[in-house]
Formats: structure tokens, C-alpha cells, sequence
């Protein structure tokens, strides 16, 4: 931990940010700056001196210039929601956390334009309530939207649910305000639809994982908000039945679709273990797909497409048992079985996640190789997979066999991402569908993105942040 004592340069540095956003903006004592140097899987444990919080883009501006003339590094932060530790500080103490929590205000929603105006410490389940009061959609959907931020959520790209439709975040962003490493503040806040000037720069901050700079806010696309949504969730007999039921599906109306989400019998039986109130309404299976088809048109049928899908792969024995949701409570209670599966996984015990996309074609193959694979290198282990079948990114996860010690298993950590990461390869997919690269996959870089890729990558990392002062040790290797 470098020295904080009166007359240090960190010192120097520390009483120059708190002139800057006054003492609710800067955080110093261990116990209030513990939550923020440790990721959300718990399998980095960072130590930062302090975490800055400050309340506007101008504070925000001055801090990043501060530190800038001091050559001392920043990790910015949203809601600390990461899968692969990206907002997680070093361990060696000489990095300070950047939070944008302060930063939460919704500027504006035009329900003409479409478009909603958002600062980057303002959660999506926020920004999605603000949309949903103006009679619009935010239509990004993922499974820590309560406390995940628009920054976050933009800076890492975010895919989730409803990527089969919309698109992941950068598909919704129309403009941003960036802060620059050198404390310059880009205004690129335009709610244009077209606008061909050059090159596109929002579009090299989304998914930069602040190793670029600091988005403190964004205009985000919006749609009229659905006025009819059906749920159903159906036990099936395997993932090559689920990928027929997406396809009848998507035959039918590929509009229509707003999720497609794939679970296995492990995976459901994680949930029904470990999340209080999580009940099975349907017959046990070992794979499951949920379904949402949502319409902004007034007397569409969409029940009765539902339904008539759903009767005809019934009777060709595509799907074993469905349930439809009834009421809001009973679509919010089917969806808390899919979302809950990253938290019920983490209480199952040691777990390691492989974030892969395939072709959707694809899917069946993966999870059938990678079963056999998995068992092949450690017997016993558990495979999780789950996630978002309609875009064909599936979260691979491997649960630790339960006799097995958590440290032996997560020792073991780069042979299970290897053993995956080769058949991925072979399917022509990506080692990260939508949790980046973070702190935990810069070593695959090279081998997956190498080249005139990577070497491109380094350049604009060179160009925007020569001393490598933010977010160090994320994305590049
Ligand atoms: C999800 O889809 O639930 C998230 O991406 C979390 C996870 O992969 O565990
Ligand atoms: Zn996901």
C-alpha cells in the first residue's frame, strides 16, 4: 500500500481530489473501501488507498486531470457487477477506484425521438423505470440490472436477454459524454439517428472496459413499450429440441421474439436449492427453454401464436410439459428461475464460467462436446449451462464436483476455460460473448485476437492513454 501519511506524493494527491468533490466525494478508511477493491465473483481481492465519488462530469474531469499530472492510475466503477473482475483494483495498493454511483441522474426522455439521456451511475433497472413512465422500452434486459450501472453496462458492452432482438448495448447507444485520460471531456451527448462524420467514437469507448476513459453519460435508443408480452417457460428433451422450439419460433414471427433462454436440469436444480420461494411449475426435465414474445401492436394474438407453437411441438414431442404466465407475478417468478442461476450457482460452491458464443446453429454440438470433455478431464464435475440460446451465447459454466475442495477445483481454472475454449474454436465462436475480457482473460488475447487485431488494439490504447493510467492489467495483455 503506498505510504498515505501527511507529505507524500498520495497525500498531495488525495488532498487535491478532496478539494475537488469535498469530503462525501473521497473515501479513505479501509472499512468503507473494502466493498469496492474485491470483484463480484470474490476471486480477486484488490486494495485501493481510496474510492472517488465524484458528483458531476466537472469533478469527474478534474480528478482523472489530477491524477493524470501525478501519473497515478484509475479503475472506474459502476455497480461492481464484473464476471471478470474489469473494475477490480491491483492487489499492490497503488490504483484508485473511480465510482460513478453519484453520477445517477436521468437528464432526459423523449418519448418523439425515442431516446433517453442518462448519467453513467444511474442503474439499468433506473434508466429502464424512466423509460417505462414515459410509455417507451429500454430494451436491454440482464440479470444484475438492479444494481449494474449504464456506464458499467456500456463500457463492457453488455448482451443479456433480449440481444435477439435489439441487439447488445452498443446497438442502443446514439451518443456519449466520455472523460479522456488526460481529463478532456468529449460532449458527444447528440440524439442523432444519422450522423456520418468521421470516425465513430462512441463506438471505440463502448466495450474499452474504461482502459480508454471514463463514460459519465449516454444517449440510449428506446422503443414504444410492448403492449402485450407473453412468457412461457417448457421443459424439453435436449438442447437440439430447445434450438427446434427457437426455430418453430422463429419461423412463425422472428419480430415477435424478445428472449430465448436455455437452462439445464443442473442448473434449475441449483435455483431450486438455493433461492428462497424458487418452485418448479412444470414437469422436471433436464433442459429447459424460456420463451418471451412481446408486441407493440394492440390485438396482435400473441397468446394464441404462444399457444398454437407451443400445441404443435407438443404433439411432435418436441416439449415435454410448458407452463404460460398468467399474470405479472407469475412471468417475474418464471424469469427468477433463469436469472437467479449466476447467484445460485455461486452458493453451490466453487464454479468456473466460460462466457462463449457459436454460431445459434451451433449450440447442440457445443454442449454436447464440452459434456464430454468436461467429464473426460475431472470426473464429477458439473456442467451449468445456461443463457441466451436465441443469439447463441451460452454461459458454459462448470460447477466443482461436491466432494471436491473449492481451491483444488479453482487450481484447475485454466484447464476447464482450455478444454471449452477449444471446441469453441473448432465451432468458429468467441471465448467472451458479453462479460469482456477484464482482469481474468487478457491472457487469451493473443491466441484468440492476435495479430493486426491486437496489434490495432494496442495503438489506440497507446493513442488515448500512453502512461497506461487507466484501468491497467484490464483487456490487453
Ligand atoms: C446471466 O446471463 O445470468 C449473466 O450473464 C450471469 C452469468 O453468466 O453468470
Ligand atoms: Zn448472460
Amino acid at each position: 500500500m503506498p505510504d498515505t501519511q501527511p507529505n507524500t506524493p498520495l497525500a498531495a494527491l488525495l488532498a487535491d481530489i478532496r478539494a475537488i468533490t469535498g469530503d462525501r466525494g473521497l473515501l479513505t478508511e479501509a472499512s468503507d473501501t473494502a466493498a469496492y477493491a474485491e470483484d463480484w465473483r470474490k476471486l480477486y481481492q484488490g486494495r485501493t488507498p481510496a474510492v472517488i465519488r465524484p458528483a458531476s462530469t466537472a469533478e469527474l474531469a478534474a480528478v482523472v486531470a489530477a491524477c493524470a499530472r501525478a501519473g497515478v492510475a484509475l479503475v472506474p466503477q459502476g455497480g461492481n457487477t464484473s464476471m471478470v473482475a474489469g473494475a477490480t483494483p491491483s492487489a499492490d495498493g497503488s490504483e484508485l477506484v473511480l465510482s460513478l454511483a453519484r453520477m445517477n441522474q436521468i437528464r432526459l426522455v423523449d418519448p418523439v425521438d425515442l431516446t433517453l439521456t442518462v448519467e453513467a451511475g444511474c442503474t439499468l433497472k433506473a434508466a429502464q423505470d424512466a423509460a417505462a413512465e414515459a410509455g417507451c422500452l429500454l430494451p436491454l434486459s440482464i440479470s444484475s440490472e438492479g444494481t449494474a450501472q449504464i456506464g458499467g453496462v456500456l463500457a463492457t458492452n453488455a448482451g443479456g436477454n433480449n440481444t435477439v432482438r435489439y441487439g447488445n448495448a452498443r446497438d442502443l447507444v446514439l451518443g456519449l459524454e466520455v472523460v479522456l485520460p488526460d481529463g478532456q471531456v468529449w460532449n458527444g451527448l447528440r440524439r442523432l439517428r444519422k450522423d456520418n462524420t468521421g470516425y465513430c467514437l462512441r463506438q471505440l469507448f463502448v466495450g474499452s472496459e474504461g482502459t480508454l476513459g471514463v463514460i459519465t453519460a449516454a444517449v440510449l435508443k428506446l422503443v414504444p413499450r410492448p403492449v402485450e408480452t407473453v412468457v412461457a417457460l417448457c421443459a424439453v428433451g435436449s438442447a437440439q429440441a430447445a434450438l427446434d422450439l427457437f426455430t418453430r419460433f422463429n419461423r412463425h414471427d422472428p419480430a415477435a421474439i424478445q428472449a430465448f433462454e436455455y437452462m439445464s436440469g443442473a442448473g434449475m436444480q441449483f435455483v431450486l436449492r438455493h433461492i428462497p420461494g424458487a418452485t418448479l411449475p412444470c414437469a422436471a426435465s433436464g433442459h429447459y427453454a424460456l420463451v418471451e414474445l412481446a408486441t407493440p401492436r394492440a390485438n396482435a394474438g400473441l397468446r394464441e401464436a404462444l399457444e398454437d407453437v407451443l400445441a404443435t411441438a407438443m404433439e411432435d414431442e418436441l416439449v415435454i410439459d410448458a407452463v404460460i404466465a398468467e399474470s405479472e407475478a407469475q412471468r417475474a417468478a418464471l424469469w427468477k428461475l433463469r436469472e437467479e442461476h449466476a447467484e445460485a450457482q455461486k452458493r453451490e460452491g466453487a464454479s468456473v464460467k466460460n462466457d462463449v458464443s457459436v454460431p445459434v446453429s451451433r449450440v447442440p454440438e457445443l454442449l454436447a462436446r464440452a459434456a464430454v470433455a468436461g467429464e473426460a478431464l475431472i470426473a464429477g464435475m458439473r456442467m451449468v449451462p445456461f443463457g441466451h440460446m436465441g443469439d447463441g451465447n451460452i454461459h458454459l459454466n462448470f460447477a466443482q464436483p461436491p466432494d471436491m475442495d473449492a481451491a483444488v477445483f479453482l487450481a484447475q481454472d485454466h484447464d476447464i476455460m482450455d478444454m471449452v475454449g477449444a471446441i469453441v474454436r473448432d465451432l468458429d465462436g468467441s471465448f467472451s460473448a458479453e462479460h469482456g475480457v477484464g482482469r481474468l482473460k487478457p491472457y487469451m488475447m493473443p491466441e484468440w485476437r492476435g495479430g493486426a487485431e491486437l496489434d490495432t488494439m494496442r495503438r489506440i490504447k497507446q493513442a488515448l492513454d500512453p502512461r497506461g493510467l487507466m484501468n491497467p492489467g484490464k483487456v490487453l495483455p
